[in-house]
C-alpha cells in the first residue's frame, strides 16, 4: 500500500517537475554545443567533448533543464544548488559562463544566473568601510549567484583576517532553508578542504545546499 501510495506521489511530482521545465533537455544540450562553439571560438579554441568532460556536460546540462532523471538516474537533487569541483582549467568557469550566455541569448530567464569572483567579494569588502563591510556580505548572501573559484580568494581584512565566505555561506544556507535559494560554485577544493578552510559549520552546511560535480582532466589552458 504504502509503496504504491509512493510511486503515486512520484508520478505526480514527476509530472509538475516536467510541466515547469523550461525547456527540453536535448534543447538545452544543442543549444549548449551551438553556444559553447561560438564561446570557445572567442579566444580561438575549439569545443572539446572527451572522456573527461563528456558526463560532467551530460549531467550539467541535465540540472539547467530540470531533467528528472538528475534525480533518478545521478542521484542528484534540482531543489539543491551546484559544487563544481576539480583541478584547474577543465572547464568549470567557461560551462557556467555558456549557459549565462544561452539564458541572455534566448531570453531563459530561470537559468540565469550572476556570475561574480570569490576574489572579487572579497575586495569589495576590503574597499567598504568598516561601517559598511556587513552590507557587502548581506548583500552576497540574497539571491541566485556563482560564485567563481571559492578557495582562491585571499582572506578579507576585519580587524584582523577573515575568511568571509564562511559568513557568506552560513546565511545563504539560511536563504536556502527559508526560500529555496540556490548557490553555484567552481572551486578547486574538495568538501574536505572546505572544512579545513571555511569550518565544519560551513562543510555541514554544503552538503545540504549542493550537488557536487567533479570535473577533471588535464588543463584546456595554453
Ligand atoms: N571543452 C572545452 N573545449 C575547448 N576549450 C575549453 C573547454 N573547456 C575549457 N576550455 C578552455 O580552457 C581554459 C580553462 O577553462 P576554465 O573554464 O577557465 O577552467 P576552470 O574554471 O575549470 O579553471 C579556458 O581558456 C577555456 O576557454
Ligand atoms: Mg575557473
Amino acid at each position: 500500500m504504502r509503496k504504491i501510495l509512493q510511486k503515486i506521489i512520484f508520478e505526480k511530482r514527476k509530472k509538475i517537475a516536467l510541466k515547469e521545465r523550461i525547456i527540453m533537455t536535448n534543447q538545452l544540450k544543442n543549444l549548449f554545443n551551438t553556444q559553447a562553439k561560438e564561446y570557445y571560438n572567442l579566444n580561438n579554441r575549439t569545443f572539446i567533448i572527451d572522456q573527461n568532460n563528456k558526463k560532467f556536460l551530460n549531467v550539467f546540462c541535465k540540472y539547467f533543464a530540470q531533467d528528472p532523471t538528475f534525480e533518478t538516474e545521478h542521484n542528484g537533487e534540482l531543489d539543491k544548488g551546484l559544487f563544481v569541483f576539480g583541478s584547474n582549467g577543465t572547464g568549470k568557469t567557461s560551462s557556467f559562463e555558456i549557459i549565462q550566455r544561452i539564458s541572455k541569448i534566448y531570453s531563459i530567464n530561470q537559468i540565469w544566473t550572476p556570475i561574480i569572483s570569490t576574489q572579487n567579494v572579497v575586495e569589495q569588502f576590503n574597499l567598504s568601510v568598516s561601517n559598511k563591510k556587513d552590507d557587502v556580505i548581506k548583500y552576497y548572501s540574497k539571491g541566485k549567484y556563482m560564485f567563481d573559484d571559492l578557495g582562491s580568494e585571499i582572506k578579507a581584512s576585519n580587524y584582523g583576517k577573515e575568511d568571509i565566505f564562511s559568513r557568506i555561506l552560513e546565511l545563504r544556507y539560511n536563504e536556502f532553508i527559508k526560500k529555496g535559494t540556490k548557490t553555484y560554485i567552481t572551486s578547486n577544493l574538495s568538501f574536505e578542504d572546505i572544512k579545513e578552510r571555511y569550518g565544519v559549520r560551513v562543510y555541514d552546511r554544503c552538503y545540504q545546499m549542493f550537488n557536487q560535480l567533479e570535473l577533471n582532466g588535464k588543463s584546456r589552458r595554453f
